[in-house]
């Protein structure tokens, strides 16, 4: 994630979450170097989705995941987190970890494919809702149930990759694999 990708992931993260993250936030969080990993998935030069991780020794949080609605279903949160994996594995991470909604089922169900599991709950982690979060962990990236899983939602991706070809070539649109359109990138900012 570069700044002149901000605008575009702003405009996502308002349309997100009830309390977005400001300017201010990614603005920081992109300058904090190897200790935070931040991407983004682009169609064209358009910002669709965008990930990032914290990094903690030998375990990764992811901090935030979104998509942009009108891409939704399509399979770019899973290209994001298997980067996510990959840029992990690179990294010699062991754990993973996020906190998610506990009303957010969908989020959760893609959590579930990565090997994602519930450990325990924060009250009231969403004080503007008065919501709880659901704190979910993947152990031992690297085991080979883990990394099966994340195969799996790779073949998922080559039917999509297909089906979305035919539709998106309608609207007169070539560049259609975010996958490696994904900018992996540790901490950098640009003009
Ligand atoms: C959660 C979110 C990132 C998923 O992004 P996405 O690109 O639509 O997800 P994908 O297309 O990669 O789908 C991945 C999995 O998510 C689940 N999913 C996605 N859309 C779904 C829907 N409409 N209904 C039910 N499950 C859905 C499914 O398990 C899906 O896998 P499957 O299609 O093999 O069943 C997106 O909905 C989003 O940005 N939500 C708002 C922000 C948010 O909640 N972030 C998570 C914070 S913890």
């Amino acid at each position: 994630m570069r700044r002149r990708h901000l605008p575009g992931v702003l405009r996502i993260e308002n349309r997100s979450y009830p309390r977005p993250w400001s300017l201010g936030i990614f603005l920081s969080e992109i300058s904090l170097g190897e200790s935070r990993q931040y991407f983004v998935a682009v169609l064209g030069s358009k910002v669709i989705g965008y990930c990032g991780m914290m990094i903690i020794l030998d375990e990764c949080h992811i901090t935030n995941i979104a998509v942009d609605g009108s891409y939704g279903s399509k399979g770019v949160a899973k290209r994001l987190l298997l980067n996510a994996f990959e840029v992990a594995q690179g990294l010699s991470i062991k754990d993973m970890t996020l906190e998610v909604r506990a009303s957010n089922q969908i989020a959760q169900r893609l959590y579930f494919k990565f090997g994602f599991e519930p450990v325990g709950i924060r009250k009231n982690y969403y004080a503007e809702s008065n919501e709880d979060a659901v704190i979910m962990w993947c152990y031992d990236i690297a085991s080979e149930e883990n990394s099966r899983r994340r195969e799996k939602v790779r073949a998922e991706l080559k039917d999509f990759r297909r089906d979305s070809t035919a539709e998106e070539s309608s609207e007169g649109s070539v560049d259609l694999d975010v996958e490696e359109s994904i900018e992996a990138q540790s901490g950098e900012s640009d003009e």
